[in-house]
C-alpha cells in the first residue's frame, strides 16, 4: 500500500521540490496549502490538495479528523511551511512558532499520529560558528541564534520536542539554492550587470545545499531516520563567498568588477532603515539581525555521518547546481 504524506508549504521554493520528490518516490502526496497559495509549481495531476489554515487549530483539527476517518490518516508529515522574512513585526513567531504549535496540537487532538513528523528548521538556530578557527558548526554545539527568525524556529523545535511520544525528526538545512529561489537570484542579477559585490574584507565561509539534493536527502530521512533525530544539512563542502560569485560568473559567461562594500557605513545605513521600519511597523528588506547573520564569518556546518548513514552522496557540485539554477532563471525570464 502506498504511503500517504502531507507536505505543508508545498507551494514554496523548498516545498515544491519536496512535493516533486514525494511523487518520484511513489508516495500519495497531499500538498498542504492555504487558499491563496500559488499552485504554479504543483501542476501534476497526481497531487492531492489538503487545504490548511495554520492560524486555526480548530479548523486544522477538523481537517485531520475528517481525513483520518476517510483515508486512515497520514503516514508521514513534513512541516515545511514557514517564513524567512517578516512583512510585519511579530510575523516570525506567529508563523514559524505559533502555527507549528497549532499544527502539532491539531494532529494530537485528531488522535492519529504519523509514523514520522519532519520539521524543516534551519541551521540559523545554531548561530554562526567560530569566526577565527572556522571550525564547522556541529550538531552538539549549543544553540545560539542571533536573529528573531532563528529564535522563532528554535522555539517551535523546543515545543515539538516537549510533546511526549511525538515522532519528531528535525532537519536544519544551511542556505538552500536552486530554481524557484529568489534570494540568490539577486546575486545572479547583479553579477549579470557586471558587478560582483561583497560585504567587507573579512573571510566568510559558508555551507550550501542544492534544493534537489536537500529534497532527496529529506526523503531518505523520512524513510530511515529514527524519531528523535536532529540533523544539520549541507552538501559537505566549504565555500567562500567568492566561490559562489566565481561559479555564477562562469555559468553566465560574464566578467564582473569585484567591489567590497565597507561594513561600517553599511551597518549605519541598515540601523537607520531598521529603526524607521520599526517605527512604522514595516520591517525593511534587510534589518540589523539579517545583516548580522549575512555577514557572520562562519556558517559552515558539520553534517557528521548523515550522508553515509542515509547511503547517499550529493548529486550536485556548486557549479552544476548554479548552472541548472541559471538555466531555469533564464527560461523563466528571471535573468536575461
Ligand atoms: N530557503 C532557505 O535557504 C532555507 C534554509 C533553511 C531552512 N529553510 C526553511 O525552509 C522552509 C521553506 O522555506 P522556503 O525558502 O521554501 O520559503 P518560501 O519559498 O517562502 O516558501 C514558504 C512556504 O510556507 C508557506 N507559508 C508561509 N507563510 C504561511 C502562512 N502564514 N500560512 C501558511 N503557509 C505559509 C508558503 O505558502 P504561500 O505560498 O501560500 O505563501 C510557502 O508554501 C521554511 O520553513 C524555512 O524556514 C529555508
Amino acid at each position: 500500500m502506498r504511503k500517504k504524506i502531507l507536505i505543508t508549504g508545498a507551494s514554496g521554493f523548498i516545498g515544491s521540490f519536496l512535493a516533486e520528490e514525494a511523487l518520484l518516490e511513489g508516495y500519495v502526496l497531499y500538498a498542504g496549502v492555504r487558499e491563496g497559495s500559488s499552485r504554479q509549481y504543483l501542476m501534476s495531476q497526481a497531487i492531492r490538495f489538503f487545504p490548511m489554515d495554520l492560524s486555526s487549530e480548530e479548523s486544522l483539527t477538523r481537517g485531520f479528523i475528517n481525513f483520518n476517518q476517510q483515508e486512515g490518516g497520514f503516514d508521514y508529515i513534513i512541516h515545511n511551511a514557514g517564513i524567512t522574512r517578516e512583512a510585519q513585526s511579530g510575523d516570525f513567531y506567529r508563523v514559524n512558532d505559533h502555527y507549528t504549535r497549532n499544527l502539532a496540537s491539531a494532529i494530537l487532538s485528531a488522535g492519529k499520529l504519523p509514523e514520522k513528523f519532519i520539521f524543516i528548521s534551519s541551521l540559523a538556530v545554531k548561530g554562526p560558528g567560530d569566526p577565527v578557527l572556522f571550525t564547522p558548526i556541529r550538531p552538539s554545539d549549543p544553540d545560539q541564534p542571533v536573529s528573531t527568525y532563528a529564535r522563532s524556529k528554535l522555539a517551535a523545535e523546543k515545543y515539538l520536542q516537549s510533546l511526549e511520544g511525538f515522532p519528531l525528526v528535525i532537519v536544519r538545512p544551511t542556505a538552500v539554492y536552486g530554481p524557484r529561489d529568489r534570494d540568490f537570484l539577486t546575486f545572479f542579477r547583479i553579477i549579470q550587470k557586471g558587478i560582483e559585490p561583497y560585504t567587507g574584507w573579512k573571510k566568510q565561509m559558508i555551507s550550501l545545499i542544492y534544493v534537489k539534493d536537500l529534497a532527496r536527502l529529506v526523503f531518505r530521512i523520512v524513510e530511515r531516520a529514527p524519531a528523535g533525530s536532529v540533523y544539520l544539512i549541507g552538501d559537505q563542502q566549504a565555500y567562500r563567498q567568492e566561490d559562489i560569485g566565481a561559479a555564477i560568473k562562469k555559468v553566465l559567461g560574464r566578467k564582473a568588477l569585484r567591489i567590497r562594500l565597507p561594513l561600517v557605513p553599511l551597518r549605519a545605513l541598515i540601523w537607520c532603515t531598521d529603526t524607521l521600519g520599526s517605527l512604522f511597523g514595516h520591517p525593511p528588506f534587510l534589518n540589523r539581525e539579517k545583516f548580522l547573520e549575512m555577514t557572520a564569518s562562519n556558517w559552515l556546518c558539520h553534517t557528521g555521518s548523515l550522508w553515509q548513514d542515509m547511503d547517499m552522496v550529493p548529486g550536485y557540485s556548486l557549479e552544476s547546481g548554479i548552472r541548472e539554477t541559471a538555466d531555469w532563471y533564464r527560461q523563466q525570464g528571471w535573468l536575461s
